[in-house]
């Protein structure tokens, strides 16, 4: 299939591009690069042994976006584009909403205009707000709870109403519970800008010595070792749930949502524990007060991708965290430091 792949530039892009690449797929990138590098993609064709054009663009510039499907032909687009912290969201909301809904309206057009009714979108398990019950299912009611929540909301709305405007459209957005992980070789991985939010990354960063300490949100949660618990996922899985996805795109004709998770829970003390053993390297810690806006357990029924898309998550915590090692000790400081 010859798939458009917006973003493909970031964490989750360059790990899906590989798997795409691997399948036989033909890509063709395209990345404003506001949150990532060109070398990402250098060290993507250099480990898929194949070359693939990329194009500097913001999805918002409908015309360029135009003029490139109607060039390349694709036949289904992986949206990855977007913005993701969610602080920050809270911050400029504004931003947020221009990049992530105006990006998807623009790109919808511009498909409409040049390019075949397939599509993928990123979503994110955060559309499911605080649990009415565990595991989210998909049919758990959806809530935002900050501005980066609702421009993922808002595009799933959004992709509904397209799909029933025209026949033979499809879109499928996957909810992606806790990427994290990298490529086997180390050569790619993930590489926030400035000090990261999210767990993996700062436990990587301390242990590379980048960070002088971890700092725990909570020690004090109705949990196994009072932490919160979280549904981690190794990137290449989902990025293999991608491919299922586009071989899916085949039979559905309207719009679904579906959960991409392992199913299981894993506390930040156990994730580090595992991260020491696979690392050899000690984490020192501090216990902290709870995060505004955590909650204390999310993780996924992964049932509804093991049946529609044939997919489930093979890759155990020991393989995330000695995968995130192998990536941070080689690029301790990203793909900046080459
Ligand atoms: P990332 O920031 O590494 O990748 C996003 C890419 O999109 C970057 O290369 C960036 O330069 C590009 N981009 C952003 N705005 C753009 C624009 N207007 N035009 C063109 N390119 C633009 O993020 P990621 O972790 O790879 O996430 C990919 C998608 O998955 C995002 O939509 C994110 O919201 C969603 N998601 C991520 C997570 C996660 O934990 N990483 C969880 C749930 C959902
Ligand atoms: C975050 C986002 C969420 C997004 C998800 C996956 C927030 C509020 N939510 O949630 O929208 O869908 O990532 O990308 O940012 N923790 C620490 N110390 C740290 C960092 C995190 O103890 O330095 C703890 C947190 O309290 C939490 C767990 O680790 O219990 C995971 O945190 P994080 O990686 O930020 O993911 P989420 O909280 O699931």
């Amino acid at each position: 299939m010859k798939v458009l792949v917006t973003g493909g530039a970031g964490y989750i892009g360059t790990h899906t591009l590989l798997e795409l690449l691997g399948c036989g797929h033909d890509v063709l990138v395209v990345d404003n690069y506001s949150n990532s590098s060109p070398i990402a993609l250098q060290r993507v064709r250099k480990l898929a042994g194949r070359d693939f054009e990329s194009l500097q663009i913001d999805i918002r510039d409908t015309e360029q976006l135009t003029e490139a499907m109607l060039e390349f032909q694709p036949q289904a687009v992986i949206h990855f584009a977007g913005l993701k912290a969610v602080g920050e969201s809270v911050e400029q909301p504004l931003r947020y909403y221009s990049n992530n809904v105006d990006g998807s309206i623009s790109l919808l057009l511009a498909m409409d205009k040049a390019a075949g009714h397939n599509f993928i979108f990123s979503s994110s398990a955060t559309v499911y707000g605080a649990p009415q019950y565990l595991p989210y299912d998909e049919k758990h009611p959806v809530k935002a709870v900050n501005p980066y929540g609702s421009s993922k909301l808002m595009v799933e709305e959004i992709l509904g109403d397209w799909c029933k405007s025209a026949p033979g459209t499809a879109a499928i957005s996957l909810r992606y519970f806790n990427p994290v992980g990298a490529h086997t070789s180390g050569e790619i991985g993930e590489d926030p800008q400035g000090i990261p939010n999210n767990l993996m990354p700062c436990i990587a960063q301390t242990a590379v010595g980048r960070l002088p300490q971890l700092k725990v949100f909570g020690s004090d949660y109705d949990k196994r070792d009072g932490t919160g618990e979280r549904d981690y996922i190794h990137v290449m899985d989902l990025a293999r749930a991608h491919v299922a996805a586009l071989d899916y795109l085949e039979q559905c004709n309207s719009f679904d949502a579906i959960n991409i998770g392992t199913g299981k829970g894993l506390t930040v003390l156990e994730l580090v524990k595992t991260f020491e053993q696979s690392s050899q390297q000690v984490i020192p810690l501090e216990l902290v007060e709870r995060r505004a806006g955590d909650l204390v357990s999310v993780y996924a029924d992964a049932s509804k991708a093991s049946r529609l898309l044939n997919w489930s998550a093979e890759l155990d915590v020991d393989a995330m965290c000695r995968d995130t090692w192998r990536w941070q000790s080689q690029n301790p400081q990203g793909y900046s430091g080459e």
